[in-house]
């Protein structure tokens, strides 16, 4: 099969495309930066040989850079079957009334408008060749859970919820199939902020982290098979389910996880 992710330089994306490659399919790569995709494109290129990596660069938030994605993707491999909606992201840990108007309009560009752009791209696109599915990456607050410093990214995520919800019942009869894909917390760089702007409230995070928050690498395989294994409109691939919420925090009492040290964080 033919895959895009954006975002896919780092990360979530990055270990998903790895996943898919170890399984024979073919990626393109993509996020902003034009080194970070060259490099991504070598490195798996190399490691996989067998399978077709393209990259080509694209902010999401911008619509002629998702067009032109599209058509890279289109033109380097005739057809799309699944493309994911992953690139994302976070901004400052402080209250909203904080919050510097670029971190939140950044956040607001990539995560909804960019969101909305590859919608708008992408399905009447798979429509016309015929099919094809669409994975929207959820994220903390798509279940309308609140924390403090979390709101516009919260916001973000609750409405990607949303919009799946309201665009899967669109497609319905439709060979476009639209779904959810949520990673539960995976140490990233989105997740885990440089030595120097961790703060005070750190520690009780990183406690919390060490109860809940998995590896890329463990997390990965188990959505890429989910989305290899799904087949209707509005599916859902999840990995931090509560039953799995419920017996971390129980076996948290005679079993101490430490998912940084291996990581050298
Ligand atoms: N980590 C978690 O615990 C967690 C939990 C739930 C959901 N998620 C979601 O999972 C997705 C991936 O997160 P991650 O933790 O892997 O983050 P990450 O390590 O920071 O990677 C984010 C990727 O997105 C790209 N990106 C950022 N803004 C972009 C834009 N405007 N256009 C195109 N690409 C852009 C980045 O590359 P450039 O900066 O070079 O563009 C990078 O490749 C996000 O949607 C996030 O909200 C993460």
């Amino acid at each position: 099969m033919n895959i895009v992710i954006t975002g896919s330089t780092k990360g979530i994306g990055y270990g998903m495309a790895r996943e898919f490659l170890k399984r024979g399919h073919n990626i393109m790569i993509s996020s902003r930066r034009t080194e970070a995709v060259a490099l991504a494109v070598t490195d798996l290129g190399n490691e996989f040989p067998d399978c077709t990596v393209l990259g080509q660069p694209c902010d999401v938030a911008e619509f002629d850079q998702v067009e032109a994605l599209w058509d890279a993707a289109e033109s380097g491999f005739s057809q799309v079957d699944i493309w994911i909606n992953n690139a994302g992201r976070d901004g400052m840990k402080v209250p909203f009334f904080a919050l510097p108007k670029d971190d939140y309009m950044q956040t607001v560009k990539t995560n909804i408008v960019g969101l909305l752009h590859c919608n708008r791209v992408v399905i009447p696109k798979l429509y016309q060749q015929g099919g094809g599915m669409i994975w929207n990456m959820e994220g903390f607050g798509s279940n309308g859970m609140t924390r403090r410093g979390v709101s516009v990214y919260g916001a973000t995520k609750c409405a990607l919820r949303y919009f799946t919800k309201s665009v899967a019942e669109e497609l319905a009869g439709t060979p476009v199939k639209m779904c959810y894909l949520s990673p539960g917390i995976v140490v990233t760089d989105m997740l885990v902020p440089p030595p120097d702007q961790r703060g005070e409230g750190w520690e009780q995070v990183k406690k919390i982290m060490n109860t809940l928050a998995d590896t890329v690498e463990t997390v990965t395989p188990f959505l890429v098979e989910g989305i290899l294994a799904a087949d209707r409109n509005g599916a859902a691939v999840r990995w931090l389910t509560r039953p799995k919420i419920a017996w971390r925090f129980i076996s948290s009492r005679f079993l101490k996880r430490d998912i940084f040290t291996p990581l050298g964080l």
